[in-house]
Order: structure tokens, then sequence, then C-alpha cells
């Protein structure tokens, strides 16, 4: 097969939603009809039990899990489909972000009794910032959920997106009878079962059919009603703004009972991006050329503290990526060839012999991969767009033996190459500041400076509000910083951070410094 047709075969997207709305449910089914798994329960979730919160093991051990879910693959007609998987711990939203990064487009799972939630609209920003198209899941149904306009709404309303329904549910709970499918006229009825795919699916010529009454007796009426308010309030579907990220196809179904998944994933098929071009520091790739690039997304520390070596996750751009052949790595202008490179299926790991752009690829490393960085084919070029946001905790680092400080310096520098948490530093003094999202992270930090590094330190919270990124007149940078001191500090990558101490100081600072602007993420950077 041609590199262009694999190529075009290819799917990769991310399932993203708030804890327990369903994603480990609705992946698992999806891998049950790609025939990738046979048995409910294969796939184990990923995400961090509420409880475990404090009980470091119980993180290395889902961490093991996470590896292993990294990537799934799967075939359905005809199609070969990549699914990025992301941790579901608030805790790890950081990790999530670039995991977006890596995908062409995304699922987004929405639980009908709560609606959206706090991780939803923050995962959604990251989505609209991209521009990534997204296809939206209302799962389970089956319970007493919320009005579906009223959840269409406040998608629009809090998510920021216009949204088109393309199934609708005849009404939830213990009385919820099944979907009518918007797109093809047809009717799905319900019946609760966890194994098997629903294969009850009746066509109907249009509304008024009178089969619709037979099959649905009272509630054909309001079926009928609902549908003439849709066809009424919201556009006809739109593929090419779904897109651009503009419109977002919704379905209903419950990932639990294997209902409505199947028509989610057909469409997804039809309609959802194959690969996609990528921005680099000197041009579009595009994902059919010959020769390959790909870049580093997300790196795993090994589980064993006594190998170092670590895994790094590269979205493959453009060409093919071929086990033992020499690449670029662009940063350190140096060539390297894999021996073991390989693809993760819930607990198997595969070593594979060739990738096409949108496959990921597991590489083991040794400490010479950093989140975003390019490997190529010998040209000269840096992806774009691995951006960092705010962090949302700031603590200081504190040595607590100074006998080892160069060893807690290569630690924090690697931890924070593997994108554990933020690293600002801050002359004079080299003082270390940690921004993370969670406070899970600095457990982690802890744990691992002292079993890997053997550094010890603790940490003292610092009560910043937000990291801003500034970039503009370097007279005035240099004035603001003299005068902001303080809170001044420098990214991994030397970039000025201003760390405001609330909102209202960084307004202040923003409209008194006209000639410096704040960036809310580091995606600015010209790299
Ligand atoms: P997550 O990955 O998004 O965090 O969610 P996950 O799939 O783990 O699902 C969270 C809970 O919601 C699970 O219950 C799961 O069984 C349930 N669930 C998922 N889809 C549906 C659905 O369509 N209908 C109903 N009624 N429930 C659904 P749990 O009790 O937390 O876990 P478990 O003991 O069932 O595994």
């Amino acid at each position: 097969m041609s590199i262009v047709s694999e190529i075009r075969k290819r799917k990769t997207f991310a399932i993203i939603s708030h804890p327990d709305a369903g994603k480990t449910t609705l992946t698992e089914k999806l891998l049950l009809f790609g025939g990738a798994i046979q048995t409910a329960g294969a796939v184990k979730s990923n995400k961090i039990k509420k409880t475990a919160t404090s009980d470091f093991m119980e993180i290395e051990k889902q961490r093991g899990i996470s590896v292993a879910t990294s990537v799934m693959t799967f075939e359905y007609g005809g199609k070969l489909v990549n699914i990025l998987d992301t941790p579901g711990h608030k805790d790890f939203a950081e990790d999530t972000y670039r995991t977006l990064t890596a995908v062409d487009s995304v699922i987004l799972v929405i639980d009908c009794v709560k609606g959206v939630e706090e991780q939803t609209e923050k995962l959604m920003s990251v989505c609209r910032m991209r521009k990534t198209p997204v296809i939206v899941f209302i799962n389970k149904v089956d319970r007493d959920g919320r009005d579906p306009f009223e959840l269409l709404d406040e998608l629009e309303e809090k998510l920021n997106i216009k949204v088109r329904p393309l199934s609708w549910p005849i009404n939830s709970g213990r009385d919820f009878k099944g979907v009518y499918k918007i797109y093809d006229k047809s009717l799905n009825l319900f019946e609760a079962n966890k194994t098997k795919i629903s294969k009850d699916i009746v066509s109907i010529d249009d509304l008024n059919d009178p089969l619709l009454d037979e099959l649905l007796g009272k509630d054909a009426l309001k079926l009928r009603e609902d549908i003439e308010l849709i066809e009424g309030v919201y556009d006809p579907f739109d593929v090419q703004r779904y897109l651009d990220g503009d419109l977002a196809p919704v379905f209903f179904g419950s990932a639990l009972n294997t209902f409505g998944v199947k028509e989610l994933l057909e469409k997804f098929l039809e309609i959802a991006p194959y690969p996609l071009p990528r921005n680099s520091s000197t041009r579009e790739v595009k994902p059919e050329e010959a020769k390959f690039s790909g870049f580093v997304f997300k790196i795993h520390a090994n589980l064993d503290p006594k190998h170092r070596d670590r895994i790094a996750f590269l979205r493959v751009c453009s060409g093919q990526f071929e086990r033992n052949k020499f690449f670029h790595h662009v940063r350190l202008n140096k060539d390297f060839k894999f021996s073991n490179p390989v693809t993760f299926m819930a607990d198997d790991k595969n070593i594979v012999d060739e990738a096409y752009a949108g496959d990921v690829v597991g590489l083991y490393d040794t400490g010479n991969f950093k989140i975003g960085d390019t490997l190529t084919q010998g040209e000269d070029m840096i992806f774009k767009g691995i951006p960092s946001f705010s962090p949302e905790i700031f603590k200081e680092l504190i040595n607590l033996d100074p006998m080892k400080s160069k060893q807690l310096e290569k630690g924090i520098e690697q931890l924070t190459d593997e994108g554990v948490a933020q690293l600002f530093r801050q002359e004079p003094g080299n003082r270390k500041f940690i921004g993370t999202v969670g406070e899970l992270q600095f457990e982690v930090i802890q744990y691992r400076l002292e079993h890997e590094y053997n550094a010890k330190c603790r940490f003292e919270a610092r009560a910043f509000h937000k990291a801003c990124w500034m970039t503009g007149d370097k007279e005035a940078i240099d004035e603001f910083s003299r005068y902001k001191q303080k809170n001044i500090v420098k990214d991994k990558d030397d970039n000025w951070v201003f760390l405001a101490e609330t909102s209202w100081i960084l307004n202040t600072a923003k409209e008194q410094n006209p000639k410096i602007t704040f960036h809310d993420t580091s995606e600015f950077k010209v790299i």
C-alpha cells in the first residue's frame, strides 16, 4: 500500500471527559467493536481513584496502567483508528493538554445527569485554541438525566461552540426507549445489554410513519415535536464547519449498555479528519510527504527505579517511521536509530517495524528526549504547538541536603523535561519554583527525587495565582522586571515569566505596561 493510502486510512483521536463521565467505558466499547479486545473489563481505568490521592504506590500502579493504554489501535471498516488515552485525574491535566497536540480530533463525553463539568470546560478551551474538531457523546441516557435541549444549550454556552444533534434520545432513565438517528431517519431501540451489540434498528420513511406510533406509543408525538424543533432551531449539519472546529455534532447513548456507540463510531469514521498537516518553525509539514518527521508529546519514566530509561511517545507527522533507521534529533543535532520502537495494546507491547503519519510510537530513551523534541529525516525544523499553560499551584523547591545539590538539579531538570511539572528559576539566588495543576505532582516529584536521584527536598507554598509569559519591548520588560523582581522568573527555555499574586495585580500590570504582552500560554514562542 502506498504511503498516501496508509495515511488516509488513519484516524487519530482522543476521548476526553470530566472524570466519571464514562471515558474508559466508551473506549472499551470502541475497542470491542474494533475486535481489539474480546471482553468487557479488559481496559482498566487509568484514573487514580479518589481514595488513593495520598497513596504513592497506588499512583505508581496507575501510572503503569496508563502506559499500557497510552495508545490503542484497532481497525474498523477499512480504517485504522488510534485512540490516545488521556489521564482521568485532574492533577494530570497538563498531560492531557499535551496529548491533545498529538491528535487530529476528539470525542468529548458528557454525563447526561451532570452536564458540563469543570474539567470539560478546561479541556474544551484547549481544543478551541487549536481548532480541533469535536464530536460530543452525551452518555448515561439510561439514567434520569437532564432535559436534552437544556444540555445542548449548556454545551453551547459553557463550551463556546455551536452544536448540532445527530441523534436524539427518546426519554431517559427507566423510561428510556431508544435513540432516533436524525441523519438517516432510523430508530435504534433500547435493550439493556452490557456486552452485546444492539441490532434492533428500525428504519422509517419519515417521522409520520405509523410504525413509529406502533413502536413508541405516546412518545412518538413527543419525538415528532422534538425533531421539528431541532430542525427549526439548529442549522443543518455541515461537515466543513465540524472540521474547522466551529460545530460539534452531538450523539446520545449509553456506553455501559453499548448503546449508541456503533452510530458514534461509524459517523466518526465517516467525518473525522485523517492526519492533518502541522506547523513547524520553517513551514507547514504535510502528512503525505515522503520524508519522515514527528515530535515527542509525552515521556513516561520507567516504573522500575533501577532502570533510568523512559519511553518517549512520538507522533509521526509525515512520511514513514522505520525501525533501525537513523533519524535526526533536531535539538541535539544528532542522529539516532531505534531498535525497539513499540506500540501498546491493553496489556501488550509490540515492536513495530514501521509507522505512518498519524501513528504514535513509543521510543526507549535514556534521557535524550524532552517534550516537544522533533525527529526528522535530516531537515532542520521544529514542530510548533506544544504549549505550557499556567500552573495553578506554585511551590518553592527547598534542597534539604546541600551535599546533593547536583543530584537535585539533575533530577528536577529531568523530571520537568518529562513534563511532570513546570520549573521556573529566579536570579539571583537560583531559587526554583515548581508549578503544577495538582497537589499530586509534588508528591510524585518528592518521591522520585529521593528514590531515583538520591536527593531530598521539601516544598514551601507560594501564593501565586498565575504565570504569564512576557514578550514585547525589551526595555519595558527590563524595567518591569527590576520593579517586580520577586515575581519575575524564567522558564526552562529562558522565556520571561511574571508570577502574579492575584488577578487584580495581573490586570494592573497589563494596564500599566502597554508595551509588554502578557500571554496565558507559552504557545506564542517562535521556536
Ligand atoms: P471515566 O473513565 O470517564 O472516569 O469513567 P468510567 O468509564 O470509569 O465510568 C464511570 C462510572 O460510570 C462507572 O461506574 C461506569 O460503569 C459508569 N458508566 C459508564 N457509562 C455508563 C452508562 O452509559 N450508564 C450508566 N448508568 N453508567 C455508566 P463505577 O460504579 O464508578 O465503576 P464500575 O464499578 O462500574 O467500574
